[in-house]
């Protein structure tokens, strides 16, 4: 018997091969985009004690009352916008399963899908699986911006939905308020829903806004406004996220999301609740928090050959390796990691069509330990 696959161009994910790879070879894994670093103590001691107390039972399908309300009260602090924890907000299961689920709630068979290039990996996979076709637009080096009035071009009769993801994965764009409100104009005019990607919204550098489709309400009233604690808090293990839609969009979603998970981890989501009520200093801190990192991270490479592209959000570094190697970006991560011990993920494989280029992506998530030491191979090439 053999299972016609209705994924036949997928395989395992670089982030996997890389990340397994960097395990064989012992290497220091500036791959995947996760923390080497501890979580708050107090995130881990509240969940341990709300897992002693008996918590441990299937929370309510959108997400326990405590958290919604938690996250009604961060969205209006950083962006001014009143959302409404009983209709709007949904906790899921990471945002993996949030865009997963705003896609098979807005995508029928034959529609299109605009997404950016280089993009995260779950998006065309989630949009093939429910009929639709992914519209690619590449996004270019050395800053990335989106063209919109190619993005406008790009749109046919058959277009239903546009993903952005701002701060942006893996080039570290930011989007300004003139590509919010080109984005707004367009989505419409042209009666499209919108996924916005922000599971990095809390990174932003250089004193720059943040900005959200939560601060443009012709646009939020269309969109599925996705973010993760993993992201925000240090944990990506614990695959907390959640979305934020108007009611009747959040009615759709909740009915695929109580069918793919029903619910998302219990006691995650009262420790989770509790730091946001009694520490969201560590929300408002994380953009220093990273932008140290970043910053570091370029000192230590001020003498290297690579040339780093501009990072305006994430903890996500581009690096231009063309000055070390001829290889093909796959082929160098490879190599840099079998023989020099340092883990990075080719940008190419964000890509349908690969631009010729030489550029890496490193995770600065890292202790200043980790990062001093893939600094000291990486300045030896
Ligand atoms: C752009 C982007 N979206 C979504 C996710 C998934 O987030 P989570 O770990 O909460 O599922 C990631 C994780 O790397 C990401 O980079």
């Amino acid at each position: 018997m053999t299972l016609k696959s209705k994924l036949p161009g997928v395989g395992t994910t670089i982030f996997s091969q890389m990340s397994q790879l960097a395990t064989e070879q012992q290497a220091i894994n500036l791959s995947q985009g996760f923390p080497d670093f501890a979580a708050n103590p107090r995130l881990v001691s509240a969940l341990a004690e709300y897992s002693a107390q008996g918590l441990n039972q299937y929370a309510p399908m959108p997400g326990i009352a405590a958290l919604r309300e938690q996250i009604a009260v961060l969205v209006q602090r950083c962006y001014g916008r009143a959302v409404c924890q009983a209709e709007e907000i949904t906790v899921t299961s990471g945002a993996t399963e949030a865009l997963f689920v705003a896609i098979s709630a807005t995508v029928n068979p034959g529609d299109e899908v605009i997404i950016f290039d280089p993009a995260y990996d779950s998006y065309a996979p989630a949009i093939q699986l429910n009929g639709g076709s992914a519209v690619h637009i590449a996004l270019n080096a050395p800053d990335y911006r989106v063209n919109w009035q190619q993005v406008a071009a790009a749109i046919t009769p058959r277009t239903k939905l546009i993903v952005v993801n701002s701060p942006h994965n893996p080039t570290g764009m930011v989007f300004s308020q003139a590509d919010w409100l080109a984005l707004q104009q367009l989505v419409s005019a042209h009666n499209l829903y919108c996924i916005s990607d922000e599971v990095y919204e809390h990174m932003v550098f250089d004193g720059a806004v943040q900005l959200s489709a939560n601060n443009f309400a012709e646009l939020a009233a269309r969109s599925f406004i996705v973010s993760s604690f993993g992201k925000t808090f240090h944990v990506t293990g614990w695959k907390l996220g959640y979305c934020v839609a108007p009611a009747a969009l959040t009615a759709e979603f909740r009915k695929i999301h109580q069918y793919v998970t029903f619910s998302s981890f219990t006691p995650a989501q009262y420790a989770i609740a509790d730091m946001l009520k009694q520490h969201s200093e560590q929300v408002r801190s994380l953009a220093a928090f990273y932008q140290q990192k970043r910053d570091n991270f370029a000192t230590l490479l001020a003498n290297s050959r690579f040339k780093l592209l501009p990072c305006q959000g994430t903890y996500f570094q581009l690096a231009d390796y063309s000055a070390i190697s001829e290889l093909d970006d796959v082929a160098f991560c490879r190599w840099l990691t079998i023989e020099h011990k340092v883990a990075a993920i080719p940008l190419s494989v964000f890509y349908q069509t690969p631009p010729q280029s030489r550029i890496i992506r490193f995770c600065f998530a890292k202790q200043h330990s980790t990062l001093q030491a893939a600094a000291e191979a990486l300045c030896q090439l």
